[in-house]
């Protein structure tokens, strides 16, 4: 295994790890519900937005810790994110991670409801964090994050929104972006600069880094388009031409497949020049931008 893969592996067993502590086994009448929490948190994530806030702190600080109820709370919400996308009503898709749906699991009233849970649980792990640490130094770089928390998520929100109203529409190239940057874009740009404002970067340093988040979630997203048109479902585990089925306002539907590869390269290359500053500590996430375009799941 190089060592990209290996560093990727060690902080995706990190962040499962932590998890575990949230979920909740306790022998209570609304325990199913719990169970439909878990069984979306625990299907094998590839953890990105978690091992980018905590890598993205490393390049300052070296007691990663410090930022994990950020990291946690994140992954969090892309999991009921990712539970009321998949919901009739949204994308209608009966598989992810190669196990079905969790409303196709649990019902649809139950996977609202673990979707909603997932949410305030993560305000919760703010919440406690900022009451435990209002004595501490960086309380203010704290509050600031939470802020910057609750505008992503409205984005995220905003983004599914059009990005369901406008199926079977034709769109500009504008709006196209924008939904993109907004449902994944914003969250992605977010865990970047969570790890940042965190592990006090400056101002200069912030920017360099949310340059390069909001390139590579743009990116994220155009792979995203590309594997929903030539993916293999048993290696994504989600169904493949999906988005063509529902008519979805994707790059591919919008440049074609050559054309939204070069935009994807592109995209991620700009993504790295913004690294240099950081020299070879900002070697991860230089990878993880390139494990971004070439990954196949
Ligand atoms: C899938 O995100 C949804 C999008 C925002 C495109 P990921 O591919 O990061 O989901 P998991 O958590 O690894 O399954
Ligand atoms: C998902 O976008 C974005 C969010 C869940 C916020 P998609 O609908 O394109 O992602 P997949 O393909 O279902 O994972
Ligand atoms: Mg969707
Ligand atoms: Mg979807």
């Amino acid at each position: 295994m190089d060592e990209f893969k290996k560093n990727l592996k060690k902080y995706q067993e990190i962040i499962n790890k932590e998890m575990l502590k949230y979920i909740n086994k306790d022998d209570v009448p609304e325990k199913k519900l719990n169970e439909a929490m878990e069984y979306s948190l625990m299907a094998g994530g590839k953890r990105l937005r978690p091992t980018l806030v905590l890598a993205t702190y490393e390049l300052f600080k070296d007691d990663y810790e410090n930022c994990m109820p950020y990291a946690i709370a994140l992954e969090l919400i892309h999991n009921f994110s990712l539970i009321h996308d998949d919901l009739p009503e949204v994308d209608n898709d009966d598989f992810r991670h190669g196990k079905p749906t969790n409303h196709k699991q649990y019902g649809h009233a139950t996977a609202l409801l673990a979707g909603d849970g997932l949410l305030n649980q993560a305000y919760l792990i703010i919440s406690e964090d900022l009451a435990q640490k209002q004595e501490a130094e960086d309380i203010g770089n704290r509050i600031k994050v939470f802020n910057e928390f609750s505008i992503a998520i409205s984005k995220m929100i905003n983004g599914e929104y059009l990005d369901t109203e406008l199926e079977g529409c034709e769109i500009t190239e504008e709006l196209l972006k924008y939904i993109h940057v907004n449902k994944t874009g914003a969250l992605i740009s977010l865990a970047v600069r969570m790890g940042a404002i965190i592990g006090g970067a400056s101002e200069i340093q912030i920017k360099k880094l949310t340059n390069y988040s909001e390139k590579i979630g743009l990116a994220f997203q155009i792979k995203d388009d590309i594997l929903s048109v030539e993916g293999n479902e048993k290696i994504t585990g989600k169904p493949v031409g999906n988005d063509k089925e529902k008519g979805k306002c994707t790059y591919v539907s919008k440049y074609g497949l050559d054309n939204s590869k070069q935009i994807l390269d592109e995209t991620v290359n700009e993504a790295i020049t913004n690294l240099s500053e950081f020299g070879e500590k900002a070697d991860f996430l230089k990878q993880l931008a390139l494990y971004i375009k070439n990954r196949n799941k």
